[in-house]
């Protein structure tokens, strides 16, 4: 191709395409090349603003480690990640709806009784929740596996406290033959998504705060059903309607009810106040 110019460089690009041998490739590449010209276009892009998207796009990439997903806090706030968890996971009515992973999620976390306490000596407000796996026809599920975990009452993960190797506030719970499951733990808090790197310099220049809402993460998964990847926000946070990364669903904000000192839900008696949270599962037969 010679005599390049503003008007055939798109097509040029499409063409060189000819030769891929994946066709779903081929799509998601000339879907992408067509977007991207047609954003540089839009904006007729100057050379300046081009060098400092490349260099954004570069500082993300360094920012990334074993232990940090820059990338992938880029895809979440920038709705991304909300946008392909939505086409993939498609749901009927009534079941329970999906939401985003985030990138605290550790997997091998202990297997826990029923009422087992994950947020022993760990601060924060206690806070009780329970419920039952169902299918959609509200048929009990036995042998679901919930595998939990959430921030303190301060909002950080156990992943965030520097230099403690101590896990806290996870743990995997198994249903009985009535569906149920129950843990003991702390009302988890609103806090901010990592701020340190290129992503949270962008949330800045858009003028965007970095909160999430306070929730409790869940992937519940049982045979024959299809795994449910989402979190139980608490009902009344003040970033219910504004989450860095757009992951609240209606359906899945629960009240955290306070109750006096007294008995408690797991059949033993509180000293102090606690909360509690009902929230019922519904699968999707696979
Ligand atoms: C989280 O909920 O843990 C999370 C999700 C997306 C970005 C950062 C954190
Ligand atoms: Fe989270």
């Amino acid at each position: 191709m010679r005599n390049a110019n503003e008007a055939n460089l798109t097509q040029a690009v499409l063409q060189k395409l000819e030769g891929a041998k994946d066709a779903r490739f081929r799509h998601i590449m000339a879907s992408v090349i067509t977007h991207l010209h047609a954003v540089i276009r839009e904006t007729e892009l100057t050379e300046q603003e081009w060098l400092q998207a490349i260099q954004f796009l570069t500082s993300t990439g360094k920012k990334c480690d074993h232990r940090r997903q820059e990338f992938i806090l880029l895809s979440d706030t920038l709705g991304v990640s909300m946008l392909v968890d939505a086409i993939n996971h498609r749901k009927p009515g009534g079941a329970t709806e999906t939401t985003v992973l985030g990138p605290f999620y550790v997997s091998g976390a202990q297997d826990l009784g029923m009422w087992a306490d994950i947020g022993a000596d760990v601060p924060g407000e206690p806070a009780y929740v329970w419920g039952r796996v169902l299918d959609t026809e509200g048929k009990p599920i036995a042998g679901a596996v919930l595998d939990v975990w959430q921030t303190d009452g301060e909002g950080f993960y156990d992943v965030q406290r520097p230099g403690s190797a101590e896990k806290y506030a996870r743990g995997k719970f198994t249903t009985g033959a009535d569906g149920r499951y129950g843990f003991k733990t702390v009302k988890p808090v609103s806090y901010p998504v990592p701020t340190d790197g290129p992503v949270g310099k962008m949330l800045l220049g858009m003028g965007r705060h970095p909160y999430r809402p306070a929730h409790v993460h869940v992937i519940v998964t049982a045979p024959g059903h299809e795994r449910v990847a989402t979190h139980l926000f608490v009902e009344g946070d003040d970033y219910l309607d504004s989450d860095a990364v757009f992951g609240v669903k209606h359906s899945l904000v629960v009240e955290f009810k306070v109750q006096p000192a007294g008995p408690a839900p797991d059949g033993k008696r509180s000293d102090t106040p606690f909360c509690t949270a009902e929230y019922d599962f519904r699968l999707v037969r696979s």
